[in-house]
């Protein structure tokens, strides 16, 4: 890949062939190069569709470490890219979009939460997969929302901890497990923009409906969930739950997959703010397009690079995770 202009956009836009099946020719493509496509839930529909394996953040990380692909498309966030190419170094790891970020990866700046953790040794330093590498190579342990309290509570109850970025997320941990663990002071954009208000006014509408809340979002909307869970947990509560319609607080790709697992539910994705607002999107994950996804497998570009200095640091705390959540059967 040698394209000036493509190397600063961080992504190939180039117009799809004409009078081209374009899923039947990526699939083709993927089959020709030993290439696997993963999406997240919070992918585009169309996206989902295509992939070979769609997950949550725990459910990728399985898939990289195991697949034996030599090239894996990752349709999510940057530090999705940058996970699998921590654990799979020898493959070529592709996001469709380098600009596909996440607001609450960004929360955590290096220099500052290495000084934090600095400031208060004899801590167990324990992250969320959203984050940086760097971060994860300064971290004792990763964790996602599928395995967070489950891994936090196989420490002893005296241990004293860390946890970063998501406050939110922290504050949920320490709230079902009874710890006190320090908190870093981040947050999602999209997961703190839901509100009570919000989601009250769709209760009025919807009286019967449970309501589905990511960790992410604030206490007071977790507060008035019937289920708080990562993606994973809160579609297979939708799926085996009695009820028939759901408020959904969490980025809306979600719905996707709920709607084709169970169609005679009915979902509804909550506010942003209230009723008004419309409905919430990750606008990183939404970088993420059909046109963008042939281009990077045409032209096997943009690759994730992880410096190896970090990238040996920041496996150890991922696979940790994974050995710890194997035994948890997670
Ligand atoms: P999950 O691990 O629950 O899929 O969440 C990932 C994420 O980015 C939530 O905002
Ligand atoms: Fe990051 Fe929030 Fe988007 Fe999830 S929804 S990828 S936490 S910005």
């Amino acid at each position: 890949m040698n394209d000036k202009k493509w190397s600063e956009q961080g992504f190939i836009d180039e117009p799809t062939p004409a009078n081209t099946d374009i899923k039947a020719e990526i699939k083709r493509m993927c089959k020709e190069k030993n290439a696997v496509i993963m999406a997240h839930y919070y992918a585009d529909a169309e996206v989902q569709d295509l992939a070979d394996f769609v997950g949550d953040s725990l459910a990728l990380a399985q898939k990289a470490a195991t697949t034996d692909a030599d090239i894996i498309i990752m349709c999510g966030v940057h530090f999705m890219g940058e996970t699998n190419k921590i654990l799979c170094p020898e493959k070529k790891i592709i996001v469709p979009d380098l600009n596909a970020s996440c607001s609450l990866a960004e929360s955590c700046p290096t220099d500052a939460f290495e000084k934090f953790v600095k400031a208060h040794p004899n801590h167990t330093v324990i992250s969320y997969v959203n984050t940086t590498a760097a971060i994860k190579s300064l971290t004792d342990v990763v964790v996602t929302s599928s395995n967070a309290c489950q891994i936090v509570e196989s420490f002893p109850k005296d241990t004293k901890i860390i946890f970063g970025p998501d406050k939110n997320l922290g504050g949920y941990i320490n709230r079902i497990t009874g710890r006190n663990m320090l908190l870093w002071d981040g947050g999602c954009h999209v997961h703190e923009r839901f509100s009570v208000e919000g989601i009250k006014q769709l209760k009025q509408q919807h009286p019967n409906a449970k309501v589905l809340v990511h960790p992410e979002c604030r206490e007071e909307v977790a507060e008035i969930a019937d289920k708080v869970g990562s993606t994973a947990a809160l579609l297979k509560y939708s799926i085996n739950d009695d009820a028939n319609e759901f408020i959904v607080v969490t980025e809306v790709g979600i719905l996707h997959e709920m709607q084709k697992s169970a169609p005679q539910k009915t979902f509804i994705p909550a506010p942003a703010e209230d009723i008004e607002s419309g409905c919430n999107e990750c606008n990183y994950m939404k970088l993420i397009t059909m046109r963008k996804l042939y281009n990077c497998i045409k032209h096997e570009w943009p690759t994730i690079e992880v410096d190896s200095e970090i990238a040996e640091k920041a496996v150890r705390p991922i696979n940790r995770m994974l050995e710890i959540s194997k035994q948890l059967g997670l």
